[in-house]
């Protein structure tokens, strides 16, 4: 990989790249990373297919942006949406080059549920999960799947997925559920790689750093207070956040990122749960089991 790191932004990282005929699929593109993910995706020629909660805001923001490109409904916490979504996007008949799984919520408050499942582990990871597996057929035979995980997947280190209170009901920490949901995203990425292994598929995941977007809009206080105590200096501008994932959703170098973690445009370790792969394959069957459980 060539020697971009923490400061590189989105643009520098996809420079000299051409994405012309490709075809990238952005989920929670109205807003933050995903937001400068598919300007700049589509400033190298890429055919944006971009998903918001509603279609009014993805095509607000496509229009915002002027690209060309596809809006679509995608609210990740219900599966009918979900499947809605995975239809509107297969009905498009374009084979998909890239998907990348953005979207998320972070560190609720209050314990919020639905279908049985925790509303952070419902978005960020069973969401993702129906929206990626769904739509893999349309996978490129050389495409990729790119999952934005966080380094606070390092917050469930403990606990690891907590398959026998998925609702959260016996247990509530914010952080240590966005945690779950952010170390499944890495697990999934992994289980996702092995069903690739043998083909030219890419499934990654990441870590974008720490960025100031709307992600703390549902916990304002202690976010502020998260990041008044941080030295300003590990702190993030919109473009370098979105930068680690733009390399591995264009750069032909990230061809060899299968399976791993990245943070700062490079490969990073993980916790050791989020490299269990016993663990990764458990997760997969659940969460197919949640999902079949989700008509
Ligand atoms: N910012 C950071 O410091 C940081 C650090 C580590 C990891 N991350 C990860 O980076 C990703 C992007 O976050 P961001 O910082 O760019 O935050 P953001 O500005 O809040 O963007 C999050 C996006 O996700 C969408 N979203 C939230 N819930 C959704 C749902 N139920 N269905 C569909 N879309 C939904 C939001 O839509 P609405 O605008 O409609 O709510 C928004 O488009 C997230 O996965 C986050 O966990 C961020």
């Amino acid at each position: 990989m060539p020697n971009f790191s923490f400061s590189s932004t989105a643009e520098e990282v996809t420079d000299g790249v051409s994405l012309v005929g490709k075809t990238v699929v952005v989920t929670g593109f109205n807003s933050g990373i995903g937001l400068e993910t598919a300007r700049v995706l589509a400033k190298r020629g890429a055919f944006i297919i971009g998903a918001a909660r509603t279609l009014e805001k993805a095509e607000r923001t496509l229009a915002d942006l002027g690209i060309d490109g596809a809006a679509v409904a995608c609210e990740l916490s219900e599966p009918a949406s979900v499947r809605a979504a995975v239809q509107t996007i297969l009905g498009l008949d374009r084979r998909l080059d890239v998907i990348i799984c953005n979207a998320g919520i972070m560190a609720l408050p209050e314990r919020h549920h639905k279908y049985g499942i925790e509303l952070q582990f419902l978005t960020n990871h069973v969401g993702h999960f129906i929206f990626a597996t769904g739509l893999v057929d349309a996978l490129a035979p050389d495409g990729r799947v790119v999952v934005v995980s966080s380094g606070a997947h390092h917050r469930a280190s403990e606990v690891g997925i907590t398959f026998d209170d998925l609702s959260g009901e016996r247990s509530y920490e914010p952080w240590e559920r966005y945690g779950q949901s952010k170390l499944a995203n890495i697990l999934f990425a992994r289980s996702l790689q092995r069903r690739f292994d043998g083909t030219s598929r890419v499934a990654s995941s990441l870590h974008p750093g720490v960025i100031k977007t709307n992600l703390g809009r549902n916990n304002p206080k202690d976010t502020q207070a998260f990041y008044e105590q941080m030295d300003p200096a590990t702190l993030k501008s919109i473009p370098q956040g979105a930068a680690t994932q733009c390399l591995l959703a264009a750069r032909p170098e990230a061809a060899n990122a299968a399976g791993r973690y990245y943070a700062d445009c490079q490969p990073s370790p993980s916790s050791v749960r989020a490299t269990d792969d016993v663990l990764a394959e458990r997760l997969w069957q659940v969460t197919e089991e949640v999902v079949a459980g989700l008509e």
